[in-house]
């Protein structure tokens, strides 16, 4: 079932995209009738591997309407939004004209054409949204940022056997059936010493919700569904996954901005084994 050879890469620049990690989360999530993901973001497991079937979820609206309209239109979407990809609109003042029409257009391919084009031209890839505006990354400032075609070609052909659903973690978890396997990729636990768990909710993502995530990861594998959840390895962490099996694993991020302090980062896939949770 794993894709054999070299890695198929994302189309979408995403925070905490798992594409170095694929061969290990497989290993860890074994066969399955369909993989779940809940947190979807760039799809790189899901584009590196064979399953017969997907449910990709995520709780950004924007990114799942894009993949759906992907689906639906192919060819025809892609070639319309390379059009977005030209020198012209490679400036600051077309950059905030285009933002300003992604978050007030109402009409479906406009908007995800215009998410491809925001994803590579502002800042970092970030996506960010405010209340009041919508997405608001600013400029990013690329020489040339080229559009990947390639790379949402290959998405496109796999898409056939993917369904993709706008939602929240439990909403989607709660679809599993026996011989189904769930991969799970949340917002991580902050790493930052002084970071309290109680009041951290970056994305809305707060220690609750890392609770909760972990109960219904047990409450399935009783129910016979694998399921594999990526996080740092913190004391508080692995305690939280209680009775599942932990692989620790390194990973060299940027995930500080002081830069003296980047480095190899100790992370975690913590596997509960369909039968086994308490
Ligand atoms: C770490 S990223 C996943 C990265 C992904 N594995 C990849 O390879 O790109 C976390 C994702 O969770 C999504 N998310 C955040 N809160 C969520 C929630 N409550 N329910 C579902 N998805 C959520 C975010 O939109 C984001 O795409």
């Amino acid at each position: 079932m794993p894709a054999a050879g070299g890695t198929c890469r994302p189309f979408l620049k995403w925070p905490g995209g798992k594409a170095r990690q694929v061969p290990l989360i497989r290993e860890a999530l074994g066969a399955g009738e369909r993989l779940i993901e809940p947190f979807t973001g760039s799809a790189a497991l899901f584009l590196n591997s064979h399953y017969p079937r997907y449910l990709l979820a995520d709780s950004n609206p924007d990114l799942i309407t894009l993949y759906t309209v992907l689906q639906e239109q192919g060819m025809e979407f892609i070639r319309y939004a390379r059009e977005l990809f030209q020198p012209a609109n490679n400036t600051p003042e077309a950059y905030y004209e285009l933002r300003r029409q992604f978050n007030e257009t109402t009409d479906r391919r406009r908007k995800a054409a215009l998410f491809v084009y925001l994803n590579r031209h502002c800042y970092n890839g970030l996506c960010r949204y405010s209340r009041k505006s919508g997405f608001n990354v600013p400029f990013g400032r690329y020489r040339n940022p080229g559009f990947p075609e390639r790379a949402m070609v290959a998405f496109l052909k796999r898409s056939g056997k993917a369904r993709f659903l706008c939602g929240d973690y439990l909403e989607t978890m709660d679809q599993a059936r026996r011989g189904d396997v769930v991969y799970c990729d949340p917002p991580y636990v902050p790493l930052s010493e002084t970071a309290s768990f109680t009041s951290y909710a970056a994305g809305g993502f707060g220690w609750e919700d890392q609770r909760r995530l972990a109960e219904k990861a047990g409450e399935l594998a009783r129910r016979g569904v694998r399921v594999v959840i990526s996080n740092h390895a913190t004391p508080e962490i692995e305690a939280l996954y209680g009775d599942a099996r932990l692989v620790r694993h390194r990973e060299h991020r940027s995930i500080s901005r002081n830069v003296s302090s980047r480095g190899p980062v100790a992370e975690l896939l913590a596997i509960f084994e369909p039968g086994t949770s308490r």
